[in-house]
């Protein structure tokens, strides 16, 4: 059988530098070489459970697909759609809701941290602000999975429980009604880089310190600019190590321009220079797609048109694939049932 390949982006926030580093870059290079299939959708439906906002889901999801188009995403070797247009995805929600045990769901990292964070509380309830979105996050995310059949799914490690439970699921299901679905395994690709943002923790949106990908140059050179530094003086020997501008820096660079600033760290760099080094660097790669996205982003109507394609394509196996597996559970037309 073929690889699928199959991949979620969640669409809250706007794309940063880390998203590119350690997500977009390396999906759309793994998607030249696959010689299966690939298939990547906007996980929308996931993010409601995080955002409440309908302006924001509508601003990330357009920033989103306009940031997987504009970095080269290829749709001839993509099957590129948003959750939203497959509605097999949520009937098979229900069906795994109906054969996946609620103590599994009791067990994900995502929900038990809520808990912990509620337990001592004042309030004295465990699930306070927990939804049932939330509670249900991984069986949806087994029926984006399962809904294809996908072979390999490359996650970060935060999503490796997730597997484990959509093949859980799978494996429920097979066991108790028909042999459908393929068990799917979690990719983690161990040399991505996770970058560090602009005060020297992890790249993250919920810490308030990223990079945006696609902000304007001038915003790019400041935000760099503002990366927290120690007080070293300009001409002494800096461990690079110890840098979060070498770290960003070394994401984007080759091994030798790598090699070169980590010697030019070890002989005495200022850090002005070292950030304008940063930014110079990460420009050249960006100025082209930074072009592209400035221009699809103002052609909404042109990305919707992209993502319907993708959906039809994705739907010619989901609407099959769906029929059969409601067969098996018991669900098909009356007509067929043998007198
Ligand atoms: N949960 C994933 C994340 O937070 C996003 C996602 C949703 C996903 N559905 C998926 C990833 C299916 C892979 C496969 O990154």
């Amino acid at each position: 059988m073929k690889k699928r390949v199959l991949t979620g982006i969640n669409t809250t926030g706007i794309p940063h530098l880390g998203n590119y580093a350690g997500a977009i870059k390396p999906a759309i290079e793994a998607t030249k070489t696959n010689e299966g299939e690939n298939f990547l959708f906007l996980a929308n439906l996931h993010a409601l459970i995080k955002c409440s906002d309908p302006t924001e889901i509508r601003r990330s999801s357009l920033a989103v697909a306009a940031t997987w188009l504009a970095c080269g995403l290829d749709t001839e070797n993509t099957v590129f759609y948003r959750q939203s247009d497959i509605p097999e995805i949520p009937i098979l929600n229900w069906i795994f809701n109906c054969v996946c045990a609620k103590g599994l769901m009791n067990r994900a990292h995502a929900y038990k941290a809520a808990v912990d964070v509620n337990v001592g509380e004042e309030n004295n309830d465990p699930d306070y602000g927990v939804s049932m979105g939330l509670f249900c996050y991984p069986v949806l995310m087994a029926a984006d999975i399962l809904m294809f059949n996908a072979s390999e799914v490359p996650v970060g490690r935060d999503q490796i429980q997730h597997l484990e439970m959509a093949r859980d699921i799978a494996a429920r299901f097979n066991h108790r009604y028909r042999e459908l679905f393929v068990m799917p395994e979690a990719k983690i690709e161990e040399k991505v880089a996770t970058l560090v943002g602009t005060d020297g923790r992890k790249m993250s949106k919920s810490y308030g310190n990223t990079i945006p990908l696609f902000a304007p140059e001038k915003q790019l050179r400041k935000a760099i600019m503002r990366i927290v530094t120690n007080s070293q003086a300009p001409e002494e020997p800096k461990n690079p190590d110890d840098s979060s501008i070498f770290a960003i820096y070394q994401a984007f660079a080759t091994e030798e321009e790598t090699a070169e600033m980590r010697n030019r760290y070890e002989q005495g760099i200022a850090w002005g220079e070292a950030k304008q080094a940063l930014f110079e660097r990460i420009n050249e790669e960006i100025a082209e797609p930074r072009e592209k996205y400035a221009e699809l982003i103002e052609k909404p109507a042109q990305i919707e048109e992209i993502l319907q394609a993708g959906a039809e394509k994705a739907r010619t196996f989901s609407r099959t694939f769906l029929t059969e597996i409601l067969d098996a559970v018991g669900i098909s037309s009356l007509a067929d049932i043998a007198v």
